[in-house]
């Protein structure tokens, strides 16, 4: 026997859909069958409702046509019953009489439609084509939503480019679980952003979030930070003190810097991560604490191991999962993203520069983009974002010049002129700077010869007022009060 299934799809002259029909009278499921299978839709049938309920569990359709009145269980019934399972897929009743109440029963149990029989062929197929194509469409907006949301919950973590994305994809990853995880990166790359990340994505998420700067505590006051003391455990200690693991208990416990832990911290730090119990100092009482750890260092802790500065069991015990953060220069196209966001962080923190609505007005020329771009960024986002605010404080119009940039950054791009305490070039000046000195001694004559009146001055020089000023500001230009500006005001 030929397969019918196979037969039906070599007929159909383009696939559109899966349909079930649910009906007990066989010429009206034969009517149907050829309707539709003749308009490109693979057919499956059900002679009574028990069957069809069958079909419902087990397949997947694009809709399903149901007659009302059958033997075994109304139509009704069978749709309120595949409503509580499924809420998406659309169902059309069939019913042999067409009255109000039974239009108004069968949209209450969830149909998206009836037709009364008999009934007109082609509006039916109109309306089969339209429930699914909208059902389709909303099934793909929800999951592009969702798909959206999992790739962008992270508010604060601004990072579009490939190697961000990578990050973010195994930070959701390996957020809900319970597994240590080290994360490493250069100064200012966002390892306790991430660390944040991490645990406001975990169940942890309402517990408390604990970093300890493992790097800026004295040996002695690590411990008993960490482990809490008991009354008299040292000369200073005058009363009980609960340590950073007893706070985090059934959160998570940071440690920034791990690689500047003591030996005698690491060995005790990797009894607490075996055995999730510890000490407190001058007490012989064990504690049972349940803290997730994380760790982070931006040395290279494998080399500290090699020089035998760091446990090696306790870096396994660490290094469960490794969370590498890229440097900045790594992913420049992140740049004006982070950019964008830091000015609407600073505008609205210094309340300048923002519209009505409160968004940032800020804007860079393109040169200084440029330069931001262009620079190696040794201090990471920290470094970026610190230049953003000092723009955000210094601005003194909407679109930021070059010179509102720090020095470090002008320099290493050689946009800024250096000079001797005599205000001389050095002997290697670049091209900008000689051009740059040019310009100034040029505008000082100028301006002299306007009596400082920047206005006549900037006429002489045929540029506009707005430029000679941003260029008075870029080249360190002192003025002198002009009457004539003055008096003009
Ligand atoms: N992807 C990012 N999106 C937005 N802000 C970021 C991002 N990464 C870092 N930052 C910001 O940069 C600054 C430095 O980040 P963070 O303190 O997490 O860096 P770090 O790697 O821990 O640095 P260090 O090694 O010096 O401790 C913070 O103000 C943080 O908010
Ligand atoms: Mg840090």
């Amino acid at each position: 026997m030929p397969d019918p299934a196979h037969n039906r799809e070599v007929l159909a002259p383009t696939f559109k859909g899966r349909v079930l029909i649910i009906d007990d009278e066989a010429d009206i499921r034969e009517s149907l069958e050829t309707l539709l299978e003749m308009e490109g839709y693979l057919i499956e049938l059900a002679a009574n409702a028990a069957e069809g309920i069958d079909r419902l569990d087990k397949g997947r359709y694009d809709l399903v046509l149901l007659d009302l009145m059958m033997p075994d269980r109304s139509g009704i019934e069978v749709l309120q019953d595949f409503r509580q399972r499924d809420a998406e897929t659309p169902v059309i009743l069939i019913t042999a009489f067409g009255s109000v109440e039974v239009a108004v029963k069968a949209l209450k149990a969830g149909a998206n439609d009836y037709f009364s029989k008999p009934w007109d062929n082609e509006k039916l197929l109109i309306e089969i084509g339209n429930l699914i194509a909208k059902s389709r469409l909303e099934r793909e907006n929800t999951e592009l939503k969702r798909a959206l949301k999992e790739r962008y919950s992270f508010p604060n973590i601004i990072g579009k480019s490939d190697r961000m994305q990578r990050v973010l994809d195994l930070v959701a990853q390996v957020a809900p679980s319970r597994a240590t995880i080290l994360i490493t990166g250069e100064t200012g790359t966002g390892k306790e952003v991430i660390a944040k990340a991490i645990h406001s994505h975990s169940a942890r998420a309402g517990k408390a979030f604990v970093a300890v700067n493992s790097g800026s505590l004295p040996v002695e006051l690590l411990e008993s930070t960490l482990f809490g003391h008991v009354k008299g455990a040292f000369t200073s200690a005058f009363a009980n003190q609960k340590g950073y693991f007893e706070v985090a208990n059934g959160g998570t416990i940071f440690f920034d810097e791990i690689g500047t832990i003591s030996a005698e911290t690491q060995t005790k730090l990797l009894r607490v991560i075996q055995e999730k119990e510890f000490m407190p100092l001058g007490s012989n009482e064990v504690m049972k604490v349940d803290v997730r750890i994380l760790a982070a260092t931006n040395s290279d802790l494998r080399k500290l191991v090699e020089e035998g500065r760091f446990r090696e069991d306790l870096y396994y015990r660490l290094n469960v999962i490794n969370i590498a953060l890229p440097p900045l220069r790594d992913r420049k196209d992140d740049i004006p993203l982070l950019v964008e966001h830091f000015f609407r962080k600073y505008c609205e923190e210094n309340k300048r520069f923002q519209d009505a609505a409160g968004q940032p007005k800020l804007r860079f020329v393109a040169e200084a983009m440029q330069l931001l771009i262009d620079h190696n960024w040794p201090g990471n986002v920290r470094e970026l974002e610190n230049a953003i605010e000092r723009a955000v404080v210094l601005a003194s119009e909407e679109n930021v010049p070059v010179d509102v940039l720090p020095d470090q950054i002008l320099h290493a791009s050689g946009m800024k002129v250096r000079r001797d305490e005599s205000g001389r070039l050095p002997p290697d000046a670049s091209l900008f700077e000689v051009v740059a000195d040019f310009e100034r001694k040029r505008i000082i004559e100028a301006l002299e010869a306007a009596t400082w009146s920047q206005t006549d001055a900037a006429e002489s020089l045929r540029i506009p007022l707005s430029t000679l000023n941003q260029k008075i500001k870029r080249l360190d230009i002192v003025v002198r009060k002009s009457k004539k500006d003055s008096s003009n005001q």
